[in-house]
Formats: C-alpha cells, structure tokens, sequence
C-alpha cells in the first residue's frame, strides 16, 4: 500500500494556487495508487517548531543525558522524521517567498535532517527508494530561460537538501502566475494536467523499483 506524504505550507487557505494544483495532484494519485495512503502536513495550520537549543542537545548528546527539554524536542523529530519514512513519494506544496521557501518550511527541513538519522555518517543520504513532487507557486515566471530564472532559490536548494538526505528523484513543477497569463486560477487550469501526469508518473516510477 503506497503512501503519500502531503506537506502544504501556503497560509493561503482559499486562494493558494499551490493547494489547489495539490488537489489535483492528490486525486489523479488515489485514482492511480486506490489502496493507498495519503497523510497531510499542513505548516500553515500547524506550525512545527524551530530548531532551539534543547533540539541541538537533544540530537547531539547522549540520550541518557538528555533533560525533559531536550527529549521533549527531539520527540517532535523524531515523529516528523518517522512520518517522512513511512511515505513512499513525498509531495511539497510551497510558495516561493522572497526568491526561497518560506520559514515555515525551513522549520520542517530543519527538523527531518538530521546526521545519523536521515544522513549517515559518511554524509550518504539515507532516505533512499522515494519520490518528491514539488509544486512551488510564484508570482512571477521563473521557467528556465526567463529574464529572471536565476533569482530562484527554491528549486535548487530543494532538490539539494532533499538530494542530502538520499531523496534523488525531485520533480518540480513551477506554477508562476504570470507565465499562466492571470490569477490563480488561471495557473490552476494550465498546470492541473501537469501535476496530474505529475501524480501518475510518480507511481510509475514507484512501480518500476
Ligand atoms: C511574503 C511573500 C513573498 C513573496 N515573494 C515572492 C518572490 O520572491 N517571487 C515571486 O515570484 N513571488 C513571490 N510572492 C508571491 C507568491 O509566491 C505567489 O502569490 C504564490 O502564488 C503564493 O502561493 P499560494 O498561491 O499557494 O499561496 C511572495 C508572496 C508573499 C506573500
């Protein structure tokens, strides 16, 4: 039974071009994946926590050294982290703010990297045998090619850092409103068949493992 883990992030509830092309994304993936499994993490609902002192100490230090401070916060990763494993294909739902991803979803990626945990010793990532989807909304255009594609950071420090901890198979789908021509919903009916070849190629890939 594949899982699929949903990680939205725009404080956007009724307008988020991301979270609407995510609906499409999910329904061309259940009517691909019947028997499987879809967990949602939604950031903007519930925020998770910055990485503080107690979570150093907790990650870094024996664990029978640990005060309640520092187990107390290293239990929030380590639910996050399990919750990562458990999927099969990981989908992320940003927006781009300020050229990158908002804080929001630093703070997850904060909490789900983690040396020894998702990244071996020898810097191998250990996460292996998954799929990302992201659906990364802009306001601008930021396909290859474009007058200003290289002020986006988003793209390469995700596929980075999901790269870093052994997810290799990044798939990105850019939903800029302008390229799409208007509003929202506009990048919505010109990227909904995206994401849903999106979906469906994930569980292609999936299949063929
Ligand atoms: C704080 C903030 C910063 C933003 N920064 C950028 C940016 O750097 N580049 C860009 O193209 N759009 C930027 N935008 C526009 C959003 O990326 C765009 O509206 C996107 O559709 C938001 O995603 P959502 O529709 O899923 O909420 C920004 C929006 C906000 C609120």
């Amino acid at each position: 039974m594949p899982t699929l883990l949903v990680i939205e992030v725009s404080p956007r509830f009724d307008y988020s071009t991301s979270r609407k092309l995510t609906e499409r994304f999910v329904a061309a993936w259940m009517a691909a994946n019947p028997q499987g499994r879809v967990i949602t993490r939604d950031l903007a609902k519930a925020p998770v926590p910055l990485v503080d002192f107690a979570w150093i100490g907790g990650a870094f230090m024996p664990a029978d050294t640990h005060t309640a401070e520092m187990t107390a916060a290293i239990r929030v990763s380590d639910d996050l982290v399990a919750e990562l494993k458990s999927a099969d294909h990981l989908l992320i739902a940003t927006p781009m703010f300020n050229f990158s991803i908002p804080a929001a979803l630093k703070a997850w990626i904060d909490q789900i990297v983690r040396v020894g945990v998702t990244v071996g010793a020898d810097n191998k990532g250990l996460l292996t045998g998954k799929r990302a989807d992201i659906i990364l909304a802009t306001g601008g255009d930021f396909t290859p090619g474009s007058r200003v594609a290289g002020y986006n950071l988003a793209s390469g420090y995700l596929t980075q850092v999901l790269g870093w901890i052994g997810i290799t198979d990044v798939n990105i789908t850019l939903a800029g409103r302008s390229v799409a021509g208007g509003v929202g919903e506009t990048a919505i009916e010109a990227l909904g068949a995206t994401v849903e070849a999106a979906a469906v190629r994930a569980t292609a890939s999936a299949a063929a493992m």
